[in-house]
């Protein structure tokens, strides 16, 4: 105790009027917390992603991150929401009315032994043909299904990739999927969202990992297929699409493009119309994401504003030859992009910092 160099923080009276507070010393970082007549000081930068965890919660005795919600005990700096893993804690002492800091740390920082999410490897290709994800966005009752027209399309044109292109596919039914909507930690901070996602980290029965698997490392083309709701594509879209805001803001915060040499498509239906607003919504957001697109990347199909006889359009769908051919001429198109993609291999530092949001933050 008698080497520990002191660093004088102030008044113990003024300290004690706030349960938890984050204190800066040049580089350090520390959470200063005061409960049941005691203070306590942890190291202030979180373990999981470097939140300010004086800036959080005091939860029975632990420090809780304000960014994703990892907890610390105040006096120890032991993790309390993972059973290994701990942050510094520091001694402290009172002095004439004043309360002083040991500047270095009592104790080691112990790494979490959690092993890193599968997500966060390297976006690499496995050898093999092209491959096709479909994604359907439509919304039904699981219990009793009906006809889908986009969904329709979808399926035509997998299987014109499977048997006339040799592609691999895979479909991810969006219904069928149980997934969290987005919690909007970018809004708290554009470093708190995280790859891989937080609610995927931290929920191993989040289902939109399938959709990130796919789509990053597996994949070379998606197809989303949509409906149109209200001049919009559907709902589940929307929610998929902001689960998805962590593979751009990787971008933003990271320099880092998880999508490369791959091609979207897709595939727009629905009563009534808007078709150019959805397609235009959908090229944005796939674009933004690194995504390529092939000439004439979508098609769509709508009975028009004035056409109130839903209970024909299906059997319209059914019989087009123009929709079928279509489905597979879109196909043919991806497959073709992203054969000479693969084989042009655009290099990483040709496409950092693209897309809107190109200046750093
Ligand atoms: S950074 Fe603290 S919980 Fe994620």
């Amino acid at each position: 105790m008698t080497t520990e160099q002191w660093h004088k923080l102030g008044p113990v009276e003024a300290l004690r009027r706030q349960p938890l507070q984050q204190i800066v010393l040049g580089e350090l970082r520390i959470a200063l917390s005061y409960a049941d007549g005691k203070f306590g000081a942890i190291a202030g930068t979180c373990l999981h992603d470097g939140g300010p965890l004086g800036e959080g919660t005091l939860e029975n005795d632990c420090v809780v991150c304000p960014w994703h919600g990892y907890a610390f005990h105040r006096h120890t700096g032991q993790c309390c929401t993972e059973t290994t893993g701990a942050v510094p804690c520091f001694h402290l002492k009172e002095e004439g009315g004043d309360l002083y800091l040991a500047l270095e740390p009592a104790t080691p920082v112990v790494p979490s032994a959690r092993p890193p999410h599968p997500l966060a490897r390297d976006p690499e290709r496995a050898p093999g043909p092209l491959r096709v994800v479909g994604v359907s966005t439509t919304i039904m009752n699981r219990q009793h299904p009906r006809f889908s027209t986009s969904d329709y399309l979808l399926e035509i044109a997998l299987a014109h990739a499977r048997e006339q292109g040799g592609a691999e596919t895979r479909l991810l039914t969006l219904n069928e999927l149980n997934f969290r909507a987005c919690e909007g930690y970018y809004s708290k901070g554009a470093e708190t969202c995280t790859w891989p996602c937080t609610i995927t980290q931290q929920d191993a029965d989040d289902q939109m990992q399938q959709l990130y698997e796919a789509l990053i490392f597996w994949g070379d083309v998606v197809l989303v297929a949509t409906p149109i709701r209200w001049g919009a594509p559907s709902s589940l879209y929307f929610k998929m699409a902001e689960r998805m805001n962590c593979i751009q803001n990787q971008i933003t915060v990271a320099n880092r493009v998880l999508i490369r040499n791959k091609v979207a498509a897709f595939i727009i239906t629905g009563g009534q119309d808007n078709i150019q607003a959805v397609a235009g919504q959908l090229l944005m957001f796939f674009g933004e994401l690194g995504f390529q697109f092939p000439q004439f990347p979508f098609i769509a199909h709508s009975r028009g504003w004035t056409a109130e006889d839903m209970d024909t359009n299906v059997a319209q769908v059914r019989a087009s030859v123009e929709l079928r051919d279509g489905s597979c001429a879109l196909a043919g198109r991806c497959l073709a992009l992203a054969g000479a993609l693969l084989r042009a291999d655009q290099p990483a530092a040709s496409t950092e910092r693209g897309g809107r949001k190109a200046h750093p933050i």
